[in-house]
């Protein structure tokens, strides 16, 4: 599976450190404020259950997982939801925990969502933005790593389903996915 990377482009490392700040800063601006983490399947499960070790403050945890038509390498914009949460979230502060943001399809339309069942607010932490491939502008409030637009994989991140599990960001071998 490490033979299919071109190159490591954050270290789990730097992810480590990362998450462990992003966490700081989180439990500050929550505190008091008992946060729904939500996180978005299956590309957040990694960087959820990391941050919220680094979190100080009582949050509780809910999932939704989406999918978005498209190749696959790239979303086509049509987002339907395959799993919702559990919970009702009226009245909650909502934080969106997600892996990247590429072209910001899916986030806009999880917050669209999210926004007709009347939280008191809903930010955005995610660990990777890619906002050279932006086509939905949308505010990002806390963000791990700009990355250039390459294709990733690693940390939660797939190519068919495949590299989950490796504990760094890194980039896919081109020839491995262009002959498509
Ligand atoms: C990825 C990622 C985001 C979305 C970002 O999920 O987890 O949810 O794509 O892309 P966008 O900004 O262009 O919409 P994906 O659909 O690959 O599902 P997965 O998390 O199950 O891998």
């Amino acid at each position: 599976m490490e033979n299919d990377v071109d190159e490591v482009l954050i270290t789990d490392d730097r992810i480590r450190e990362k998450t462990a700040e992003l966490g700081r800063k989180l439990t500050e601006d929550y505190r008091g404020k008992n946060p729904l983490l939500i996180c978005v399947l299956k590309g957040g499960l990694m960087f959820l259950a990391d941050l919220m070790r680094e979190i100080q403050i009582p949050v509780e945890i809910d999932f939704m997982a989406v999918s978005s038509y498209g190749d696959a390498t790239e979303s086509s914009g049509v987002v339907r939801i395959l799993m919702d949460l559990d919970r009702n979230i009226r009245g909650r502060h909502i934080l969106i925990v997600e892996d990247i943001i590429d072209t910001g399809r899916t986030l806009t339309y999880i917050m669209e969502n999210l926004h007709t069942r009347g939280p008191a607010s809903v930010k955005v932490c995610t660990l990777l933005n890619k906002p050279a491939r932006r086509i939905l502008d949308i505010p990002i409030d806390y963000v791990g790593f700009e990355i250039p637009d390459r294709f990733v994989i690693g940390y939660g991140l797939d190519y068919r389903e495949i590299y989950r599990n490796l504990p760094f960001v890194g980039v896919l071998r081109p020839e491995l996915y262009s002959r498509e």
